[in-house]
């Protein structure tokens, strides 16, 4: 551990290496058959190569050999057992062949190599053959310049200080953990784009973004920015930004020539326009596809592409309207406009209608687009999930949204299908995670939050991948577990995303969040507030009405899922209250009654918390003593947490209704 400020995650060679610490360096040999060793993505495999296997007591050869009928960004990494004639291998030596068709598939091939040796795995038996499912593989970073970070439960940003941008080895680790899972893009600044950001594109910063995009690049990460849609006005002195405007088009086509001459290798742009405050075409009666094509189009001839995001709703809405319904506003607005969106624009639209919530159904624009490019957004970064105080592994919750079935298409018709591009047979497709780091010493203020940084990159390159083996292999990687003890670790990880869900909103309705912060309980917080995000609970029952007789919301479905949400006999369970107003004495399957499921699952979830609190006791001594007590300290507050949210939901719903505990259990 030493003086560092950072941890290597999962990629702690030292912690792994136990008594055969002596560096034997000279038992490594790297060969190369059509892989040039000087280029840059070849050479970061071959120096995390050299550092990985300092303590190896076997003769090993690892050859990179290109082979043009693996798929793009893919690899296969077998062992050869007694190594081959035609590359000279001694009998004695095991050799590790990685053929790719390019420098990303090898450098992915590396990483499994060294992932394996770290899980403790017989690489002379070593078989796979890897291709990513999805194309772009994101993480958007929203770290503002001042150092701040919007959403940020981590420390401070690693990329900013003061307005300006930060470079040192913390950056180049940032990379290497980064293109261990996989990952080939990231968005390093806020899609809130304020202040210095927006002089990001200007001669102002070019010199540290291109130094940045180089350490990417170094590992096939692809660097992109959160653009300012008002920049026109903000730093080009214009007076409007409106996207069909002549003069607007001219600044932008010049602005755009200059950023390529300056960082000849950015990936293009991330907007979030007409959302939330932020500019956008509407503003001048144009359209979304106007606003993200225009910047396409300029954007083209250098192979940029430019991401949209659909987070796009009434954030003025009068809590009085039952009409109106933020869940309905994507697809309102942007399915309208399928067919529309140039090649290289491509909608980023969030897993959820609403915001990041415990549980809600799928986005009905996903899939309900067939002719525009998407990719799912995911927020690994715990806003209303906990602040990577409380536990909350979310990959469970991913692989449910991604084995969605849409009913978009006859066949491949699942949201892993859609934004894989496998449904449209498009390439402009993948995911994108709003990260959970900082600079805090383990990176993800919780230790154990580090699994849903790991899990994201692993999921999005393999989403065939399941929950249980991500969760069994970063805790293999992170820590020196006996059996018994990986079990329970990873068996805590499984459970966490229902026991936060327990304790907090039930059923689908989300929020009941503290306004503003979005930590701990506070009821009525945004029941009459401006941002479309109700529970409308009365003395009879909860939950909104979002059916054919309501809001309509449900409709925007592909039959077979509108009428399966549309009724609640058929609507799953735990979705009831996004899509029905339920009264409180309503059966549920159990045969218990809602109020009575409210009472029982808040008390569970509560008591739940305090017994991921105790297990965590049995860690002591088995896991670093920094980790051991940060983790620790987390778990104290969560069981505070889910005190309050308890307590705080029950008596609420008491006092509403009127109805008592079966159980007679303290509720106030
Ligand atoms: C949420 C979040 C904001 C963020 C926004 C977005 O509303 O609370 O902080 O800016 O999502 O995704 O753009």
């Amino acid at each position: 551990m030493g003086d560092n400020k950072w941890s290597q995650l999962w990629l702690d060679y030292e912690a792994k290496k136990g008594a055969a610490k002596n560096a034997e360096e000279d038992k490594l040999r790297i060969d190369f058959e059509g892989f040039d060793p000087e280029n840059r993505v070849i050479k970061s495999a071959v120096k995390e190569l050299n550092k990985a296997f300092t303590d190896t007591d076997k003769k090993i050869v690892i050859s990179f050999v290109r082979n043009d009928e693996i798929k793009k960004e893919g690899y296969s990494a077998c062992g050869v057992i007694g190594g081959s004639d035609n590359r000279k291998v001694d009998a004695d030596t095991t050799e590790l062949v990685v053929s790719s068709s390019d420098e990303n598939g090898a450098l992915y091939g590396a990483f499994h190599i060294i992932r394996s040796k770290l899980m403790g795995e017989d690489l002379s038996c070593l078989c796979a053959t890897k291709a990513p499912s999805n194309p772009l593989r994101m993480m958007n970073h929203w770290d503002n310049m001042d150092g701040s970070i919007e959403r940020g439960y981590s420390g401070r940003s690693f990329f900013y200080e003061n307005d300006d941008i930060v470079i040192n080895e913390r950056t180049v680790d940032y990379a290497r953990l980064m293109a261990s899972i996989g990952i080939n893009g990231v968005v390093i600044n806020n899609v809130n784009v304020k202040w210095a950001a927006s002089d990001l594109i200007t001669t102002r910063f070019f010199d540290k973004v291109k130094e940045l995009s180089d350490i990417f690049g170094d590992y096939g990460i692809k660097l992109y920015l959160s653009l300012n849609f008002a920049s026109p006005i903000e730093i080009g002195g214009l007076s409007i930004c409106d996207p069909l405007d002549k003069e607007v088009i001219e600044w932008w086509k010049n602005k755009i020539k200059e950023v390529y001459e300056h960082l000849p290798e950015l990936g293009g742009f991330l907007v979030k326009a007409d959302s939330e405050g932020r500019p956008g075409p509407f503003t001048y009666g144009r359209t979304q596809a106007d606003g993200a094509n225009m910047l396409g189009d300029i954007i083209a001839p250098y192979g940029g592409i430019i991401i949209w995001r659909c987070f796009v709703y009434n954030c003025t809405q009068d809590w009085r309207d039952t009409k109106t319904d933020r869940a309905r506003a994507g697809y309102d607005y942007f399915k309208g406009l399928d067919g529309e969106y140039h090649d290289n624009v491509i909608l980023q639209i969030k897993n959820g209608p609403m915001d990041f919530q415990i549980r809600e159904p799928i986005s009905p624009l996903i899939g309900g687009l067939t002719r525009t490019n998407q990719m799912l957004e995911v927020q690994i970064a715990q806003e209303y999930t906990g602040h990577q105080i409380d536990l909350c592994y979310l990959i469970p919750m991913f692989k449910e949204i991604l084995e969605f079935k849409t009913y978009c298409a006859e066949e491949n018709d699942t949201v892993a299908d859609v934004v894989s591009g496998r449904t449209m047979g498009n390439s402009l497709a993948g995911m994108a995670a709003v990260i959970n780091t900082g600079n805090d010493y383990n990176w993800t203020g919780n230790d154990l939050a580090a699994a849903n940084l790991y899990g994201f990159g692993r999921l999005a390159y393999d989403t065939d991948l399941d929950s249980e083996e991500i969760a069994r292999e970063w805790v293999k990687l992170t820590f020196n577990l006996e059996k018994e003890l990986e079990d329970k670790l990873v068996d805590m990880l499984l459970n966490s995303r229902e026991i936060y869900e327990k304790y907090t909103s039930p059923l689908g309705i989300g929020w009941m969040v503290t306004p503003g912060d979005h930590y701990g309980p506070s009821v009525d917080g945004y029941e009459y507030s401006r941002w479309g995000t109700y529970h409308r609970a009365d003395h009879l029952g909860l939950g909104v009405d979002r059916t054919d007789k309501g809001t309509g919301y449900a409709q925007q479905y592909y039959p077979e899922n509108a009428q399966m949400y549309n009724d609640p006999k058929t609507c799953p369970e735990n979705l009831l209250l996004f899509f029905h107003h339920i009264p409180y004495t309503w059966k549920l399957k159990s045969g218990q009654s809602l109020i009575q499921y409210i009472y029982d699952v808040h008390f569970e979830g509560y008591s739940k918390a305090q017994e991921l609190l105790e297990s965590w006791k049995s860690f002591e001594g088995k896991v670093p003593e920094r980790t051991y007590n940060c983790v620790m300290h987390r778990f104290e507050m969560q069981v505070n947490n889910a005190h309050e949210w308890c307590d705080q939901v029950n008596s609420y719903f008491y006092r509403k209704s009127g109805i008592p505990d079966e159980k007679n259990r303290p509720i106030y």
